[in-house]
């Protein structure tokens, strides 16, 4: 089963995007969560400015690192759970 079919089967949970709800299934990856849902940019190097996104999923490379409730967290080890305040825009 793909991943993309994985992810439309599993339970969904409230979260805001950048203050928008938007519904992530509970429990997954939030950058494979995040992928899935079209968030392929995920932040931009603060160094200079080009986008990053998820790369090796599995914590190594950093380029994941967003703000989940106003913590700087690595995506692809954070597992998606209701009320993340997830900010796209705001990590570097
Ligand atoms: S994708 Fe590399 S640390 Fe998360």
């Amino acid at each position: 089963m793909s991943a993309r079919r994985l992810h439309a089967a599993s339970p969904r949970v409230a979260v805001t995007i950048d203050g928008a709800p938007a519904m992530l299934p509970v429990g997954e990856s939030l950058a494979t969560a995040l992928l899935c849902e079209g968030h392929v940019l995920l932040r931009h190097s603060p160094r200079d400015g080009t986008p990053r996104g998820a790369f090796c999923f599995m914590g190594a490379c950093q380029e994941c690192a967003i703000l989940v409730d106003g913590i700087v967290r690595q995506a692809c080890l954070t597992p998606v759970a209701a009320g993340m305040a997830i900010a796209l825009k705001g990590a570097s």
